[in-house]
């Protein structure tokens, strides 16, 4: 089965970067928002971060302005009818994305690929609200899209291995390293840094450490990347516990409860990078 039209429904944090990906990729591209102003924000924001790369040379004005000439966007789901692969990066309700499958099942081609960006729902779930289980997969990105290379790339039981094969080697066309996994609470990734960040939460308090010193403890101790709170700033709060909320219910382990302290600063409002206060204060 040939890839040429991609569908992304939901043009927000996630569906933008993704998108984006598309686009440069070579692929026509086709994004759906709930309203032409969400539609053209999606829009405007792929277009300044292609802009951007033009501006730091890693991209030609004539590559910028072909990627672009490939995105579409538009409120009406029937426009992705002849899209070979949808991607779905909606909010993560559970009603919501079975209510759009089962739109979608019934508008695009029955051999096409259905794909959720889901972190924490299962796929199978959203799967049975189509009559194709068996051309649903996850393709979890990781935000920001168009900056980090992981893919996980999710098969259920129904799962067909093509269908499983063919979203894998489109997400490597897409320029990502993709990895292959079974449709589990929090997929690899999830499952392993959700719980491992509430123990850094929790050890501020047990071991009376400022997180500017845990930051330090895990960059200098074992040469983490970033810190686990400029990490969890950087996810946003209210994502990490949504996060830890649905691996705590599907997996009852306490680990994986959200800390009290991340409770609190969600419900002050303070969600990290993106309001200017987390553990950090930003500038904005
Ligand atoms: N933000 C992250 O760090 C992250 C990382 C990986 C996966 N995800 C997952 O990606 C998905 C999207 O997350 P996000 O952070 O981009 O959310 P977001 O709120 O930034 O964007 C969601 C967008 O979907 C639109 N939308 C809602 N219903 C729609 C519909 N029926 N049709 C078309 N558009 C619709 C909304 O208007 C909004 O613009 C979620 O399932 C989330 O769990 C998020």
């Amino acid at each position: 089965m040939e890839i040429r039209r991609v569908g992304v429904v939901g043009l927000g944090t996630m569906g933008a970067g993704i998108a984006q990906l598309c686009v440069q990729a070579g692929f026509e591209t086709i994004g759906r928002e709930v309203s032409e102003e969400l539609a053209a924000r999606g829009r405007s924001t792929i277009e300044h971060y292609l802009g951007r790369a033009v501006e730091k040379e890693r991209m030609s004005a004539s590559d910028r302005d072909a990627a672009l000439g490939l995105l579409t966007t538009t409120i009406s789901l029937e426009d992705l009818s002849a899209c070979d692969v949808v991607i779905e990066a909606i909010v993560e309700e559970l009603d919501a994305k079975r209510e759009l499958f089962g739109e979608l099942d019934r508008i695009v081609a029955a051999e096409a690929i259905l794909a959720t960006n889901t972190s924490a729902l299962s796929v199978a779930e959203i799967a049975a609200a189509t009559s194709r289980p068996e051309r649903v997969v996850g393709l979890h990105f990781f935000n920001p899209a168009p900056v980090l290379p992981l893919v996980e790339v999710v098969r259920t039981e129904l799962t067909d291995p093509g269908a499983h094969d063919a979203a894998y080697e489109f997400a490597g066309r897409l320029g990502k390293v993709p990895i292959r996994c079974n449709d589990t609470p929090g997929f690899v990734v999830n499952r392993i840094l959700i719980p491992v960040l509430n123990d850094c939460v929790r050890v501020l308090d047990e071991a009376r450490v400022t997180p500017e010193d845990l930051d330090t403890a895990m960059e200098q101790g074992t040469r983490w990347p970033i810190g686990p709170c400029a990490l969890i700033d950087l996810i946003g709060i209210d994502v990490h516990v949504h996060a830890s909320e649905a691996l705590w219910h599907a997996l009852g382990e306490p680990r994986m409860a959200p800390p009290e302290r991340l409770l609190a600063m969600a419900e002050a409002g303070h969600l990290g990078r993106k309001t200017g206060r987390g553990f950090y204060t930003y500038g904005r």
